[in-house]
């Protein structure tokens, strides 16, 4: 079946006084219906850059540098995002395509009841305003949220609560791809698994897709279905998250799954190093400087993206016969 959103080639980039360099670098990618797929890596990877500009939402320095990317809704109309005009963009946006950014809980305005705030964007949309009274309470109601919360006002709210009114507001128009950045960064882990589960919730009743960004593998681990790990702008793995978790076979795959916290929040084993900055990505695997098992082509030869076992794709010259032949 072909995928909801078809990633090819996009990279992305920002704009110095002297040069431009890239942040994410020729991200190929597949989400397909109905999954949530996490992308996952450290801070600074480039989460945020791929997110922005699939939302075609970059603003400079950021810029945009080459790529496609296709959108199939599932009644046959397909959309080249990069090819759109803003007022086309602006028709997608939120109805088919919805964005919850990275600290959207904060972004609510502080002199508006969260009612008015819901209901403004779904009457922009062209819904009369009962209409969009019953869609709002629909989406308050799929993260347990109550109606007389429309009469509150954002600081009458908790944290988690804040985040459940963004929520709901970006699937009140039941998109069909949701793309959500860091969602539950900033909340307790009690209520971090509660909007978990919500999101896996919406996923279900509304046939949803998500593209849930996190730097958190526990995120990854408790509710996706497939992972993308991110390094440095690239795909370093992607697979399954049962695959994934049982046999990381990227050295940095292995190195985040081992950096969990576990039981009595002990850290079993971090990785040393710092991320590259995007002005000073390492040659070759931009991982090698950090990778405990670089050998000798992973510092001039960049790694592609192959396909290993059953629904797993790694970025590693240990997994490539023909490289590891030749060293
Ligand atoms: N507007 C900007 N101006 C300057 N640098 C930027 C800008 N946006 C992103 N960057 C740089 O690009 C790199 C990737 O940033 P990005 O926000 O995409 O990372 P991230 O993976 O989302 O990180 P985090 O987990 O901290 O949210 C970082 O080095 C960041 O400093
Ligand atoms: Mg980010």
């Amino acid at each position: 079946m072909p995928a909801l959103l078809e990633i090819r080639g996009l990279s992305a980039g920002l704009r110095g006084r002297r040069a431009v360099t890239e942040v994410v670098s020729h991200v190929d990618l597949d989400v397909q219906a109905g999954e949530i797929l996490g992308v996952v890596g450290e801070s600074g990877c480039g989460k945020s850059t791929l997110a922005t500009a699939i939302m075609r939402l970059l603003v400079p320095p950021q810029v945009l540098q080459s790529g496609a990317l296709t959108l199939r809704l599932n009644d046959g109309k397909t959309f080249e995002l990069l090819k759109l005009s803003e007022s086309e963009l602006r028709e997608l946006r939120w109805r088919h395509l919805s964005y919850i950014p990275q600290g959207s809980m904060n972004s609510l305005n502080p002199v508006l009841r969260v009612g008015r705030q819901m209901m403004d964007t779904l009457l922009q949309h062209g819904l009369s305003s009962d209409e969009a009274y019953k869609r709002s309470v629909e989406a308050l109601e799929l993260v347990n949220l109550e109606r007389k919360l429309l009469d509150s006002y954002p600081h009458e709210l908790s944290g988690g609560m804040r985040q459940r009114v963004i929520i709901a507001a970006a699937v009140s128009m039941r998109p069909a791809l949701i793309v959500a950045d860091e969602l539950t960064t900033a909340l307790d882990v009690v209520t971090q698994r509660q909007i978990l589960q919500e999101l896996a919730a919406i996923r279900d009743e509304l046939g949803a897709t998500i593209l849930l960004i996190t730097h958190d593998m526990g995120v990854v681990a408790q509710v996706a279905d497939r992972v993308a790990v991110m390094y440095a702008g690239k795909i370093a793995e992607l697979g399954t998250v049962n695959g994934i978790f049982e046999a990381p076979l990227h050295p940095y795959s292995q190195g985040l799954i081992g950096s969990i916290p576990r039981g009595g929040g002990q850290r079993v084993e971090g990785l040393p190093g710092e991320a590259p900055s995007p002005w000073n990505y390492p040659s070759g695997c931009r991982f090698h400087p950090r990778c405990p098992q670089a050998f000798s082509p992973c510092q001039e030869q960049a790694p592609a993206l192959l396909p290993q076992a059953a629904e797993r794709w790694t970025a590693c010259h240990l997994y490539d016969a023909e490289v590891a032949a030749d060293a």
